[in-house]
């Protein structure tokens, strides 16, 4: 039920802090890392592995994304995200050490269900991230990591999304301790990280009437861009999935250094531009190369909404408005991030009028092909 909540969506984004921590219980013992449906798979199958294809579509597969690269830094182990309903037409590279792991909200998606049939049929080995428990595509699995985000019910998805990449990241870490490759040291910092999200994101949920401010005065908008790098840029295609399903509105997310490739082409005077801002505590470079960014298309008119850490001074000259969050470690901001995306996308729906529950053409799940 709704209870008080004037949507699903807003009722579920509030729920965010309690998805990821619910996620996270039972799957930490004595401050290390130990989630007992991938001990099942056996701890040899996970050693062996050499390769891992995360199968998805939509919001999940862009979880599996920001996944890719702590799981690479972590476990040393080459991670991809294969789109499910591409994943069976180009002849994929499945070998018997090959980890297919499919992310999937309802279980029922067709197309990922069917990419994981075929990942079997091929030899690999299937780990189902799913958050309805008995959902056909955990059956269809070697094993099933759930995400205890509760029922979802808007079609938006956006507490099962922050849950995803926390299964995802207790994967990483999982298999970084069979594997060996960060010490027991190492797997606490990230462990300590992934405790103190949820408070972070209660934190984001807090700014939700400067989100909905900023909301208002764009409520004419035909286009808004996003950019991010590294783990922001697949923030920066949710951001635009989010706007473009609830919001109908033409946004497209970038790799900022992809801007001068081409996009920047499309900047013109006025242009809503999020861009996620990567703290300077961790990469100064990085930092400095999204500065420059903001630069290059506020000097072209765009209006620069940036999303960044509270200390980062540096920011504010640049930016049109800064939307100030807690600092996180650097694979954990995401987590952050995305939450003043989702409410900007809930707010401006709801300016124009729109149901931000039951958006037009969609459904929660998808299945058929
Ligand atoms: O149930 P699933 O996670 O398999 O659904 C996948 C996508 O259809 C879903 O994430 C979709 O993109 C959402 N409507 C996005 O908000």
């Amino acid at each position: 039920e709704k209870g008080g909540w004037s949507s699903f969506m807003l009722k579920e984004i509030t729920e965010e802090p309690e998805a990821v921590a619910n996620t996270l219980r039972e799957r930490i013992h004595e401050g290390d890392v130990f989630v007992p449906e991938l001990a099942a798979l056996g701890d040899e199958v996970l050693r062996d592995a050499d390769r891992i294809i995360v199968v998805a579509a939509g919001t999940a597969s862009y979880a599996g994304l920001v996944g890719t690269y702590a799981i690479e830094a972590w476990a040393r182990v080459p991670v991809d995200v294969q789109l499910a309903h591409e994943f069976r037409y180009r002849d994929p590279i499945v070998g018997p050490n090959t980890l297919v792991v499919s992310i999937s909200q309802s279980g029922e998606t067709m197309d990922t269900l069917m990419a994981v049939k075929y990942a079997r049929e091929l030899g690999a080995r299937t780990i189902s991230i799913c958050n309805t428990q008995g959902a056909t595509i955990p059956r269809e699995s070697d094993a099933a990591l759930y995400t205890h985000a509760g029922p979802e019910v808007a079609v938006a998805s956006t507490k099962a999304f922050v849950a995803q990449i926390t299964a995802l990241y207790l994967l990483g870490l999982h298999l970084a301790r069979v594997k060996g490759t960060l010490s027991e040291v190492e797997r606490r910092a990230m462990l300590d990280e992934l405790v103190a999200v949820p408070e972070k994101i209660r934190f984001a949920i807090g700014e939700h009437e400067r989100v909905a401010e900023l909301a208002h005065w764009m409520g004419g908008t035909s286009a808004v861009l996003f950019l991010g790098r590294h783990v922001g840029y697949p923030i920066a295609l949710e951001g635009a999935l989010k706007l473009k399903e609830l919001a109908y509105i033409h946004a497209e997310g970038f790799a900022a250094g992809e801007l001068k490739h081409g996009p920047i082409a499309l900047i013109e005077p006025g242009l809503p531009v999020f861009v996620l801002v990567p703290s300077p505590r961790h990469s100064e470079e990085m930092h400095r190369k999204v500065i420059s960014n903001i630069q290059e298309i506020r000097a072209r008119g765009a209006r620069v909404i940036a999303i960044a850490e509270q200390a980062d001074a540096a920011v504010l000259p640049f930016a049109d408005e800064v939307i100030a969050l807690p600092l996180a470690g650097k694979f954990f901001e995401p987590l952050i991030a995305v939450v003043p995306l989702q409410l900007f996308a809930l707010e401006l729906a709801t300016a124009k009028g729109l149901d931000v529950d039951q958006p037009r053409n969609l459904a929660k799940s998808v299945t058929v092909e």
